[in-house]
């Protein structure tokens, strides 16, 4: 019998004991789901999933589930006072409450991620219903968002057990291009950012990949800092934010201000066509910040050559970045609640693997703006 080699992978080799497949959804909570998802749907292009609420035995909140392509997000409100969802709600607003990730194995990821310390949200529980079995469990990170583990391998309806599926048959709003959730941006406080760092990487097996100080991130007034975290295969990014000292207030101070605590900043989504995409939630009424057009002016001395014609990305204030890999378009919305916390990126990548560097002093010039304009900077 042939002997064959086996490399040893009990010492230096890494060993991702969390593998991630993507993002399988994010959940908001809400003040009114029913009207936050057709906010969803009539300005983001999602398309109606699927419903839980009393009607399907959950008796004190409601949830409606949007899909576009790979991206799913739950809007979750409370139907009573009494209960958790609405105590998220009085105090942060609408926010993302939970990151939930795609798994082969929920009941590995929460027994790996709580053995090393993360603390537990909710032990793995098997739904079940007549399209088969999904394992759900959950971790607790930064502030109150949680980490759901979703393991739907034996599951074939259209989403979660314990929704069912929901339509209109007159209100099908064509999609704008948005496929997947290219990254989640998390704001916490002030020196929290490293514990956080080594939350990610003991806990989950994450790896910081990039960093940003405060000579990166700064404009003449304000400050942040920023470390990029990846999980093992690269699927799931996680850039963590915290404020740093400045002349005036740090965009991620009045953050957590108005989110009471630390949470999700943005959700950065993918697109294969930023000017088709942007055009779309434009004319439905998305709003994005703008940058002065003198921006424009030495973009491509900068950049170097693209693919794209300058003059939509000027008239859409679309913003460009290089890297050694290719370049990036993106462009990032207004906040899309009352309360300065969470907004979106539209994210193009040709090649790049980075987020935005080269832009961060434009674009925050242009948040200040509308931190001055809100009495906040
Ligand atoms: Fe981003």
């Amino acid at each position: 019998m042939p002997t064959t080699f086996k490399p040893d992978t009990t010492k230096d080799t890494f060993t991702d004991f969390l593998p991630l497949e993507g993002t399988d959804y994010v959940e908001f909570y809400v003040g009114n789901a029913k009207q936050a998802a057709h906010y969803y749907m009539t300005a983001f292009g999602f398309q109606s999933l699927a419903y839980a609420g009393p009607e399907t035995g959950m008796k004190d909140k409601a949830s409606y589930a949007v899909r576009q392509h790979k991206l799913t997000f739950v809007l979750t409100t409370a139907l009573r006072t009494d209960n958790p969802v609405a105590d998220h709600i009085y105090k942060h607003g609408d926010g993302v409450k939970a990151i939930s990730l795609r798994v082969n194995d929920a009941t590995s990821a929460w027994k790996e991620t709580t053995k090393r310390g993360a603390r537990s949200y909710m032990e793995p529980e098997h739904l079940t219903d007549k399209d088969g079995e999904v394992i759900m469990s959950g971790i607790h990170t930064f502030g109150e968002t949680v980490h759901l583990f979703i393991e739907r391998k034996n599951y074939h309806g259209a989403f979660l057990p314990g929704y069912r599926e929901w339509t209109n048959p007159y209100f099908k709003p064509t999609d704008t291009g948005l496929l997947y959730v290219d990254h989640c941006v998390g704001n916490v406080g002030w020196n929290q950012m490293n514990p956080w760092v080594k939350y990610y990487e003991e806990v989950m097996g994450f790896r910081n990949i990039l960093t940003f100080d405060d000579t990166d991130i700064s404009t003449e007034y304000s400050a942040l800092m920023s470390k990029v975290m990846s999980s093992g295969n690269g699927f799931v990014k996680f850039p963590i934010n915290e404020p740093a000292e400045g002349k005036k207030k740090s965009q991620v101070e009045e953050y957590l201000e108005f989110y009471n605590g630390e949470g999700v900043q943005h959700v950065a989504m993918a697109t294969a066509d930023i000017v088709k995409t942007v055009k779309e939630l434009m004319s439905r009424g998305v709003e994005f910040l703008k940058v002065p057009t003198v921006y424009y002016d030495d973009l491509l001395d900068r950049v170097g050559h693209i693919d794209e014609d300058l003059a939509p990305l000027k008239e859409l204030g679309i913003l460009v970045d290089r890297d050694n890999e290719g370049y990036l378009l993106q462009l990032f919305s207004k906040p899309v609640e009352d309360r300065p916390t969470l907004f979106f990126e539209i994210i193009q990548r040709k090649g790049a693997r980075s987020f935005g560097k080269g832009n961060f002093k434009a674009l925050f010039e242009a948040i200040e703006r509308e931190q001055e304009a809100r009495g906040n900077l």
